[in-house]
C-alpha cells in the first residue's frame, strides 16, 4: 500500500516539472536570430580584396641593368639608350662602370634637361657632380670608379618620358638616354 502512495504523488509530480521548464525555454529562443545576417556580411569583404590586389600590381619591382664600356672600355657611352619600367614602381638599378680610366655616374632627369643638369652639376663636385636640391633630378646613382658597380633602388615618377644622363664634367654630349615610365 505504500508503494503505491509514492509512486502515484511521483506521478503528479512529473507534469508540474514539465510546465515549469516549459516557461523558462521560451525565453533563450530569442537570441538566436543574431546568426543570420553572416551570409551578408562575407559578401562585403570580396570587394576590399579586389582594391588590395591592384595596389600589389603596382608594387611589383622592376630591376635594370646598365653598364659602360661592356664592349669599348673606355668610350663614353651607355650600353643602352633607353630603359623602361611602370609608373611608380620600385626600380632596381645595377649600375656598373667597366671603364678602366673613366669615372662616371648616372642621374634621371626631366625630358630635355640632361646638358642643363649636367653644366649645373659642375658646381657639385663634393656631391658626385649631381646638382642638390635640384627638382629635375628624380634619382641617381653616386660617382664610380673604374671597375665598380652600386644598386640604387627608387620610386618610378609619373607616366612620361625622362632622361638619363652621366653628369660627369664633359660625359653629357654623348652619356645619355630615354627613360620611358609606362601606364
Ligand atoms: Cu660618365
Amino acid at each position: 500500500m505504500k508503494n503505491i502512495i509514492i509512486r502515484s504523488m511521483f506521478l503528479l509530480t512529473i507534469p508540474l516539472l514539465i510546465m515549469s521548464c516549459s516557461g523558462t525555454d521560451s525565453i533563450p529562443t530569442n537570441t538566436s536570430p543574431t546568426s543570420t545576417p553572416d551570409p551578408t556580411s562575407t559578401t562585403a569583404p570580396e570587394t576590399v580584396i579586389e582594391n588590395t590586389a591592384t595596389v600589389e600590381v603596382q608594387a611589383s619591382g622592376v630591376e635594370v641593368s646598365l653598364e659602360i664600356g661592356s664592349a669599348n672600355g673606355d668610350e663614353l657611352l651607355f650600353d643602352k639608350d633607353s630603359l623602361s619600367a611602370p609608373a611608380l614602381s620600385t626600380i632596381t638599378l645595377t649600375f656598373t662602370n667597366n671603364s678602366n680610366t673613366q669615372q662616371h655616374n648616372w642621374a634621371l632627369v626631366q625630358d630635355g634637361t640632361k646638358d642643363s643638369v649636367a653644366t649645373a652639376g659642375i658646381g657639385y663636385s663634393y656631391s658626385d657632380w649631381i646638382p642638390t636640391d635640384d627638382t629635375r633630378v628624380f634619382a641617381n646613382a653616386k660617382l664610380l670608379n673604374p671597375g665598380e658597380s652600386d644598386v640604387v633602388t627608387f620610386t618610378a615618377p609619373a607616366a612620361g618620358t625622362y632622361q638619363f644622363v652621366c653628369t660627369f664634367p664633359g660625359h653629357n654630349m654623348t652619356m645619355y638616354g630615354t627613360f620611358n615610365i609606362t601606364d
